[in-house]
């Protein structure tokens, strides 16, 4: 009972600080995206939508104070593209692995109109992309789950195929350190927020200094 209380509290604290628009928002994504979920076979993780994730919107700051114009930005592990469609650039590339993500983020472009390129595929399918240079590469929400010498691998792959100016990664209080001791190798650190939601730090490095 307690814990339950605990929960409900959190969740109300949770909604006010996003506002009640937000809210208004998510609750009328959540009806619109369950059967959506069923039809395309989806993780139903996606259901957990922009406006009442804190992290995303931070993500979507932080793609923001990249110096420079945003030409090309891809996105590694972007699931529905919550973050990415929200990234202003000329060119805008999406992979994950996971197929049913894709078909329904692809589903929902055309319905909306978005401009993003979504394909199937991990590191391996930005580094066989003709693109060459990209100004930001985002991983949110997965990367810091992977190994450490996988991280590695993947990073040295795309810097060794791709001019990247900067890239953004999050990691949670409890692994500080960890992913900036693997980026401290391949960039600088030029920004780090906190998300007060989930308590992760999002990391922003340029990669090409
Ligand atoms: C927690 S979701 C986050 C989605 C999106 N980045 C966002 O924040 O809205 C993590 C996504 O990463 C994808 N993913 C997991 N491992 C991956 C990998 N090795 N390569 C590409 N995508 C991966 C999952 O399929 C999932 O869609």
């Amino acid at each position: 009972m307690h814990i339950a209380m605990k929960q409900l509290n959190r969740k109300i604290m949770v909604a006010r600080r996003h506002g009640a628009n937000n809210v208004a928002m998510a609750l009328a994504g959540k009806v619109l995206q369950f059967p959506l979920s069923v039809i395309f076979r989806g993780d139903k993780w996606h259901l957990r939508g922009f406006h009442t994730t804190n992290y995303k919107k931070v993500a979507v700051e932080l793609a923001g104070a990249v110096p420079g114009r945003l030409d090309v930005v891809a996105e590694v592990g972007c699931g529905l593209g919550d973050i990415l469609n929200r990234v202003p650039a000329r060119r805008r590339l999406g992979f994950d692995i996971d197929r049913a993500a894709i078909r329904w983020a692809r589903f929902l472009q055309r319905f909306a109109g978005g401009e993003c390129e979504f394909d199937v595929g991990s590191f391996d399918a930005l580094i066989r992309s003709e693109v060459k240079d990209i100004d930001l590469v985002i991983m949110m929400g997965w990367f810091h789950y992977m190994p450490d010498d996988w991280i590695r691998d993947q990073m040295r792959a795309l810097l060794s195929s791709k001019r990247v100016r900067y890239v953004m990664v999050d990691e949670f209080p409890e692994q500080e350190g960890r992913i900036s001791q693997i980026f401290d190798v391949f960039g600088v650190r030029v920004e780090r927020r906190h998300d007060w939601q989930d308590d992760k730090n999002l990391l922003l490095y340029r990669s090409d200094a």
